[in-house]
């Protein structure tokens, strides 16, 4: 079976069970604060088993792209060296919010893994939770008796807590699970060794494939459970290690799914897979870790220096490095994968495909970038070794080693090898020092923790009235505390509905404030969203939690951000208006003060094309477009109407539109009601911010207002300094640049003469003093003319010694030139005679022997010095 036909199959079969097919989210998670990257199925669906929303069909299915690269759940490590661990996989998965448990979860799992797919029993086992004393949960004996249903009782083992609880992260929505494995091995290694004994042991045959957890509870803050509102099933199969039993492979490589990868890796590389170990671990992280970078790409997260953009730099650095060391390749070539990626997966997963050029352009810029710091590294590394050879020592400082990681990113398996290669040793202890110290202070300063929710109220609408109105009468539903080194105690407050956008969609949160009816005031900073509920930040607690409070925005900077908001619908129009349809975003910030715009484009822009760009956009506020907003069309029905929508943003069901005239988006931000509230719009910077993606920061309103006053008061202190009666200050500037133009001739002109003039009056005034023609003058030339006089001198002049005095700007300088034969001859040096003569002048200098310089502080001392030269005749 293909792998494209073992996905397929999954969803009808469950879809025929009566679960909707919902689209995988995407892969790097925007608005939630405890996580980056999606690390499971269930993670799009947090809130609805928190009980925070209620979703529209109770059973769903789906093939999650997920992420396991930091937190709780991290195989980084693992992947390449085994062959069933990967950074990003697919994650197939069938829900039910709250209908069926554990009885239909687990025979249909049965059904669909030996009736369906065909898979031998004898090759299954399966395991359920043994109980655990210390949290008070018994033996989940209902798995079992349904398992002993469909499966010999000698193939259903018991799990500890470690493999059989399964929690998201160290607070949130966890239960019990039953996962089944399967025994790839021979029927000889069978017969050798017990299979039971091989699950949950590393066994790279013996592998689980599939998780079905049963969510009964709510890890809270102290660490205990809370039994959940209702039951739920959350199951998640690795697609990849399922193809692999099904397509009677050993290791997930084997597999149609990353075959056509590695053919490519062999054939760029010229290294076979399946020859050397080594070679093969390069290659499997190189066929494993380019699908993470571009599934990321796609979603709109570019390698970047912070956060999520940070580790997939740091991926796709890991992959680049394996392929530097073992395969032999200096120079970039993961870019070329992201065709073999597109073609081969790009049918399931269409962002492949539409966006394959930003992919490959990105990915080729971090290589080449990448590339050039680790010879930057190496040369740094040559050094380290040099100067640890001349202390006689053959190890690197664990310190210095860490530097080269942490400055340049160069990898200490790599640091290792090269030092190994050169018979010197790392001291490894005292990097593993240095890097635990980086640890603590970063964690340190994120450090963050909560309380639990304290429950005032029970409502789960949260509705939010804030498109229509900035003020409300709230109730506060539920109210915790939030700590953390960079922002100490605050609180987060949840209110029954609200008024306050929270920050999504690049938008930031509204600010505001929240009053009793005694008058009792605090202010709201902040507005956030947290698994689908808005959170609103203040410093203080309310005194009165219970009773009713008026919340109100902020107007003024509501306006502000609506405002820009809009102009960023504009703008994106008027890119694709201008530059071409090939424009599209790729993220956005929307704050009050200003906006900024990243979108797709190959070129810097010209400054005719930010005129034309701002000229679009202030037509458009000119002819005061009216606000057209539709808050309950489907998905399917706005993109067919023409709404454009981002990729790696999440919609629901019901999504929202804004038009203005004929732009028309997809949106969930606050606009203005009509484009004229804009007033104006200006582009105040257009930069790179990686290949193939551009920046546009720009401002509307008021922000315009006082950038233009600050343009027109500079301009006056242009004119006052010009002291020009001209009213042009443009003629003004110009004239004084010609001026000055000329000038600089003239006084280049009148140098020259004098010099000129000079160097007559100087070869006259020679004496001869012993055989040699004796010249000593002091004179006002800048360095570069004596430099150049004394040349001239020289070449007219045989047996030449030469000294002139110089005194500019209180700086004396001595030169001195003396013929080439009488270096040899009579042994005088330049360099030697300058450096005792410069004591005159209480400085020093040096230089060849047939030419040097010296210079000094005492100006007064230049006679003296000129005086005494003669005596080295
Ligand atoms: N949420 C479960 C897992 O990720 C299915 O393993």
């Amino acid at each position: 079976m293909k792998s494209e036909q073992i996905r397929s199959t999954f969803l009808e079969f469950f879809n025929n069970k009566k679960h909707e097919i919902v689209a995988s989210a995407p892969m790097v998670i925007k608005n939630d604060p405890t996580l980056m990257f999606t690390n499971a199925g269930m993670n799009q669906f947090k809130e609805y088993f928190l009980g925070n929303s209620t979703p529209k069909s109770d059973r769903v299915v789906d093939t999650q792209k997920c992420l396991r690269v930091s937190g709780k759940h991290n195989d980084l490590e693992e992947v390449g060296v085994d062959t069933y661990h990967h950074t990003m996989f697919e994650m197939l998965g069938n829900w039910s919010f709250g209908d069926y448990f554990k009885k239909e979860a687990i025979a249909w799992a049965w059904e669909l893994l030996v009736d369906v797919y065909g898979m031998d029993k004898d090759s299954l086992y399966v395991t359920i939770f043994e109980g655990d004393a210390s949290e008070g949960l018994e033996r989940d004996t209902e798995a079992y008796d349904y398992w002993a249903t469909l499966i010999d009782k000698d193939r259903i083992l018991n799990g500890n807590k470690k493999d059989n609880f399964w929690e998201m992260g160290d607070q949130g929505p966890c239960g019990p699970c039953s996962e089944i494995h399967v025994d790839l091995r021979s029927d000889a290694e069978k017969a050798k060794v017990d299979g039971a004994t091989l699950v949950n042991n590393d066994h790279p045959q013996v592998v689980e494939i599939w998780n079905l957890v049963f969510m009964q509870f709510n890890r809270m803050a102290d660490g205990s459970l809370k039994t959940l509102p209702a039951q739920h099933v959350d199951t998640g199969m690795g697609f990849e290690r399922l193809a692999m039993a099904l397509q009677g492979k050993t290791s997930n490589y084997d597999t149609d799914v990353f075959q056509p990868l590695i053919t490519e890796i062999e054939t760029i590389t010229g290294h076979p897979y399946g020859k050397k170990q080594e070679d093969d671990i390069a290659i499997r992280v190189i066929s494993d870790h380019v699908r993470a970078v571009s599934f990321s790409i796609a979603d709109g997260q570019l390698p970047s220096n912070t956060g999520a953009g940070y580790v997939i730099r740091r991926i796709l650095r890991r992959a680049i490095r394996y392929g530097f060391t073992y395969l032999d390749k200096k120079e970039p070539f993961i870019y070329m994968l992201v065709q073999t990626l597109a073609h081969q997966m790009g049918d399931a997963f269409p962002e492949l495909k539409s966006q394959k050029d930003l992919i490959t352009n990105v990915i080729k810029e971090e290589e080449q970038s990448f590339l050039r710091t680790l010879d930057q590294g190496l040369i740094l590394l040559d050094s380290m070794i040099a100067s640890a050879k001349a202390n006689s020592s053959n190890q690197i400082e664990g310190s210095k080693a860490f530097e080269l990681y942490d400055t340049f990113g160069f990898p200490i398996d790599l640091t290792a090898l090269i030092l190994r290669e050169k018979g010197m040793q790392l001291d490894e202890a005292g990097f593993d020092k240095a890097m635990q110290e980086q640890k603590n202070r970063s964690r340190a300063a994120s450090a963050t923790s909560s309380t639990d929710w304290t429950e005032l109220r029970k409502d789960d609408t949260q509705e939010f009235v804030g498109y229509d109105r900035l003020e409300a009468d709230v109730f506060i539903t539920k109210y915790r505390m939030v700590s953390s080194k960079k922002e100490g105690d605050m609180y987060q407050l949840v209110f029954n509905m609200t008024p306050f956008y929270g920050e999504s969609g690049g938008q930031t949160g509204d600010k505001g404030y929240l009053e009793s009816a005694s008058g009792d005031t605090v202010y709201i900073i902040d507005t956030k969203k947290e698994n689908g509920q808005t959170v609103h930040l203040t410093k203080n607690l309310p005194k009165d939690l219970n009773g009713p409070h008026k919340a109100v925005v902020d107007l003024h900077q509501r306006q502000r951000s609506a405002a820009n908001h809009t102009a960023t619908h504009l703008l994106h129009q008027a890119l694709r208006k201008i530059l071409g349809t090939h424009v599209e975003q790729k993220g956005s910030m929307v704050r009050s003060a200003s906006l900024r715009f990243d979108f797709s484009h190959f070129a810097k822009l010209s400054p005719e094309e930010i005129t034309q760009i701002e000229q679009f956009v202030n037509a458009r506020i000119a002819e005061h477009l009216e606000l057209e907003e539709n808050r309950s069309n489907t998905y399917e029905q706005a993109i067919k109407d023409g709404a454009i929508g981002l990729f790696g943003e999440k919609y629901g069901d019901v999504v929202r539109t804004i038009k203005f005239g004929a732009s028309h988006e997809l949106c969930g931000g606050t606009h203005v009601k009509n484009t004229a509230d804009i007033w104006h719009f200006k582009i105040k910077s257009e930069g790179a911010v990686a290949a193939g993606i551009r920046r546009i920061e720009a401002i509307t309103g008021d922000a315009v207002k006082e950038y233009f006053e600050q343009q027109s008061e500079t301009l006056e202190e242009i004119k006052t300094a010009l002291k020009s009666s001209s009213q042009d200050p443009v003629e003004s500037v110009k004239s004084l640049q010609e001026e000055n133009a000329a000038l600089k001739k003239e006084i280049e002109q009148l140098l020259k003469d004098k010099a000129g003039n000079l160097k007559g009056d100087l070869i006259a005034s020679a004496t001869e003093v012993n055989g040699v023609n004796f010249i000593s003058t002091s004179t006002d030339l800048d360095t570069k003319s004596i430099k150049d006089l004394a040349f001239e001198i020289d070449r007219e002049m045989d047996n030449l010694f030469m000294i002139l005095g110089s005194n500019a700007d209180d700086k004396a300088t001595l030169t001195v030139i003396i013929s080439k034969n009488l270096v040899d001859e009579k042994q005088l040096n330049a360099g030697t005679i300058v450096r005792e003569l410069g004591k005159h002048i209480q400085g020093g200098g040096g230089g060849q022997p047939h030419f040097a310089t010296a210079g000094g502080k005492n100006p007064q001392g230049i006679a003296a010095a000129l005086e005494a030269a003669k005596s080295y005749l």
